[in-house]
Formats: structure tokens, C-alpha cells, sequence
């Protein structure tokens, strides 16, 4: 007999609303929990010394769990389920989602998230559930900064300071969204290595950068809590720039940035770690100009709204 998994977990996506970057050294950031996040089922293999395998087809993820593995997902997974106490054979998990993988959305917090509680049951308490997925999340980059994980667990609008209980977020307005991936993949690790190098060559110009991201965040959720939408488009277009003061933006990001904004968007910034992933733009009022003016790159609408 393996140790035994629940049947099912899931976990969200989510987006970093402004604050990238800058809350790895401690300063805030607002992010929102995405409908489109990961369900994972478990059933047990025949024979439970078979090794866990997972397939998530949606992310081209087909592997096994074991311990030579070297596939980074693997590797996270395993930390995961060391961490949780959980089998180390004898299940076959699946998982179905509608998020792109590698794109800034929290993919890989959703799973595992997801996977943690699939050991942990439903009613695992938030802070168990994140400190499992950060086990995971550590394979991936060394230094996350735990905003993901937070959002894929609670979900909704949060205010994130690094190592402080988060703070819960009621928009004054639904916000409109649109997220438009790049196509182009980056890896986390590497953007937030191009910041701290950035930082440490010019700290007396580039930590000033940092404190207005932590301002602009703050700024961000005033204009969301009164619902001032036309602010919080000026504050995206204002963090991108600073975004991009700390090198991790790019031409093709910024084209895009410049694109949403001439058909229609309040604002518009990339989110996440950047140089690829996605763009966010604040939606004026005829979103269906803006997603139609990126037709080949499939863009997400989401609307956020009070939880
Ligand atoms: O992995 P992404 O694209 O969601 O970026 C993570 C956001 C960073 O602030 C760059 C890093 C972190 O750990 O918060």
C-alpha cells in the first residue's frame, strides 16, 4: 500500500496586477487569483511500487516521479511530496487546465499547489498548503518571492509584502483584464538574476526604481478599492517603464505595450518575471477592440471582481 492522495485538488492562476520584481526585496505587489487555473485527479496504479506518474497534456507534461529524475517539474513535484510526507510511488496523477504553462501565470504554482493538496486533503489550512508548494516552487528559481503560491492557494485580489500575512483587496469596480501572452517563453530565475544584477552594479539609481514600483503598488490598490480605473491604467504604464529600468522588458513586450494602448486599453505593463510571458492591459470601455487588435496570440479577458 502507498500512502494514499485525494481523489482531486485544484489551485488557480494568477496574474501580477503591479509589484513585480520589486517584491522580492520586500516590497509590495498586487496580484489576482485567475479562474483558469489546474484540477489534478489521482487514481492508484495497479501495482503501487509502479513510480507516480503525472500528465497534464494542456502543458505537454508526461513524466514520472522518481528520484533520478532531472526534469525540473519532476524534481519540484517530488520536493513537493517529500515535503507533504506523501507517497513516493503507486498513483497516477492527471491534470486538465486552461492556463498557458511558462507564461507568467502561475502555472506552476497552481500545480503545486494542486499537488499539496492532494496529499493534504480539502480542508488543509492556506499556510501548509503554500509552504508545500514553495518546496516546489525553490526548484524553479531560488529566491520566489511565495506571491505565487499565495494567490494560486486563497485566490482573489491580494496585497503581498514577502514574510507578512497578505492582505485581501475588494475592487471598488470590476476590473477588466486582458492578458495577452507573448508566445515567447523566459525563465523566472534568469529575470530576476538580470534585476539583481542591475542592482547591485547601480544601487544608488536602481533601488529607487524599486521603492516607486512599491509606491505605484500602493497607489494601485487605492485606485482599485475606489474603482478610478483611468489611475490604475496610468500606473501600468508607469510601472512598465520601470519594469523596464530594471532590464527586463523587451522590444517585443514593449510593441505590445504600445499596440494595446492604441486600440483602446487604459494601460498596459507587462507581468511577471517579463522578456517574454504575457502583457497586461487594462481594458477601456470596448474590451473586444483590444483582444481583437492580437488575434493570432489568443488573448484572456478576465473580469475581477469582489470575492
Ligand atoms: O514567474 P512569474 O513570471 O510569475 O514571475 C514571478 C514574479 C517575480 O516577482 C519576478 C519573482 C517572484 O518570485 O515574485
Amino acid at each position: 500500500m502507498s500512502i494514499p492522495l485525494h481523489p482531486r485538488a485544484e489551485a488557480h492562476g494568477k496574474v501580477i496586477v503591479l509589484g513585480e520584481h520589486a517584491v522580492v526585496y520586500g516590497y509590495p505587489a498586487v496580484a489576482a487569483g485567475l479562474p483558469q487555473g489546474i484540477v489534478l485527479e489521482a487514481r492508484p496504479r495497479p501495482d503501487p511500487r509502479l513510480p507516480i506518474t503525472l500528465t497534464v497534456p494542456a502543458w505537454d507534461l508526461d513524466l514520472e516521479l522518481h528520484a533520478g529524475s532531472d526534469h525540473p517539474v519532476a524534481r519540484a513535484c517530488l520536493e513537493v511530496l517529500a515535503h507533504c510526507d506523501g507517497p513516493v510511488t503507486g498513483w497516477a496523477i492527471h491534470g486538465t487546465s486552461a492556463l498557458p504553462s511558462r507564461a507568467g501565470l502561475g502555472s506552476s504554482a497552481a500545480l503545486t499547489v494542486a499537488l499539496a493538496r492532494l496529499v493534504f486533503g480539502p480542508d488543509a489550512g492556506v499556510d501548509d498548503v503554500v509552504a508545500a508548494s514553495l518546496a516546489g516552487e525553490r526548484v524553479f528559481h531560488g529566491e520566489p518571492s511565495g506571491l505565487d503560491s499565495r494567490v494560486a492557494a486563497q485566490g482573489g485580489v491580494l496585497r503581498y509584502v514577502r514574510g507578512e500575512p497578505p492582505r485581501s483587496i475588494n475592487p471598488g469596480a470590476p476590473l477588466p483584464l486582458c492578458i495577452i501572452p507573448s508566445g515567447i517563453p523566459r525563465s523566472t530565475a534568469d529575470q530576476v538574476a538580470r534585476c539583481r544584477s542591475r542592482l547591485e552594479h547601480l544601487p544608488s539609481v536602481v533601488r529607487p526604481v524599486l521603492i516607486a514600483i512599491g509606491q505605484a503598488v500602493e497607489s494601485g490598490i487605492h485606485a482599485i478599492e475606489h474603482g478610478d480605473l483611468d489611475t490604475l491604467g496610468v500606473l501600468f504604464d508607469v510601472a512598465h517603464g520601470l519594469l523596464g529600468a530594471l532590464d527586463v522588458s523587451s522590444p517585443a513586450l514593449d510593441r505590445m505595450a504600445a499596440d494595446a494602448r492604441a486600440a483602446g486599453a487604459r494601460g498596459a505593463k507587462l507581468t511577471g518575471a517579463g522578456c517574454g510571458g504575457c502583457l497586461l492591459a487594462l481594458a477601456g470601455d470596448a474590451p473586444d477592440r483590444l483582444t481583437a487588435a492580437f488575434p493570432s496570440l489568443r488573448p484572456l479577458f478576465v473580469e475581477v471582481a469582489a470575492s
